[in-house]
């Protein structure tokens, strides 16, 4: 089997049995080529069907945390200094200035986690997700431990609906490795209504005077995510800056 634009994964033996299987009458495919293509065909139906509530089972979600750990982190760490948080020692002159941040697409707490610890007493910070798995994953005991205000407050929600908060009630807002998903389809609206959704009610749950919100995201998968991102979120009156 071909991975694209890689070496063969299978060796030469395998290779030549892939070939003879496919060549029996019986066989739906006939060539590499045409079966490469009838996986990528599935992978566009499971993309575009895509449920982070039934893709994180237990299992899922446990896999994802051990994993992800250290590289989740230095995500969520960066996102922080960029809505203009300090993530070192206090400042000296540390004015006990108390904020609420929410978490977009938290999942198991990894990325809420940071947020409790580099600013324990003055940060408090409510995670949303979609997937009751990572809701309910054990990293979430860490967090709800630290004496960050509202620590381990979370709740589920679609981030392709609008936000459930009452208006200007977040100081920031950041997002790790999450809000790709709103660049697909899905059965019933477009992309540009899911993104739509999030990029309107984000301006009405932030406050007067918000620090800019920083949301990591991987939008290499389709050539056009990142303009249609960029589309959406400058028709809802966003000001962008992509890093
Ligand atoms: C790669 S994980 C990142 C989790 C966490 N931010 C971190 O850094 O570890 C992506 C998360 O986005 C969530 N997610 C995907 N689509 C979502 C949606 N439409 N609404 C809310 N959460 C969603 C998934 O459930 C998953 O927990």
């Amino acid at each position: 089997m071909l991975r694209r634009g890689k070496q063969p994964r299978f060796g030469g033996s395998r290779l030549a049995m892939l070939e003879e299987a496919m060549a029996t009458p019986s066989s739906h495919y006939r060539t590499q080529a045409e079966l490469r293509q009838q996986i990528e065909a599935w992978k566009e139906t499971d993309r575009s069907n895509f449920d982070a509530d039934r893709y994180y089972d237990s299992w899922r979600a446990a896999g994802y945390t051990e994993h992800n750990r250290g590289s989740q982190e230095t995500l969520a760490r960066r996102a922080l200094q960029l809505c203009s948080i300090h993530t070192g020692e206090p400042p000296v002159d540390h004015t006990k200035e108390c904020l609420l941040a929410v978490d977009l697409g938290c999942g198991s707490g990894l990325s809420t986690a940071v947020a409790c610890r580099v600013r324990a007493d003055t940060l408090g910070t409510i995670g949303v997700d979609l997937s009751w798995e990572m809701l309910r994953s054990p990293e979430w005991e860490e967090v709800s431990s630290s004496p960050s205000p509202l620590s381990g407050e979370r709740l589920r929600c679609d981030l392709a609906q609008p936000l459930p908060f009452r208006a200007g009630v977040f100081d920031l807002c950041y997002s790790v490795s999450a809000v790709h998903y709103l660049a697909q389809g899905s059965a019933t609206r477009t992309a540009e209504q899911r993104i739509s959704a999030l990029t309107k009610s984000l301006r009405d749950v932030l406050c007067a005077g918000s620090r800019p919100c920083a949301l990591q995201a991987y939008l290499t998968r389709d050539s056009n995510a990142l303009q249609l991102f960029r589309d959406v979120a400058e028709q809802d009156g966003w000001a962008l800056c992509d890093l």
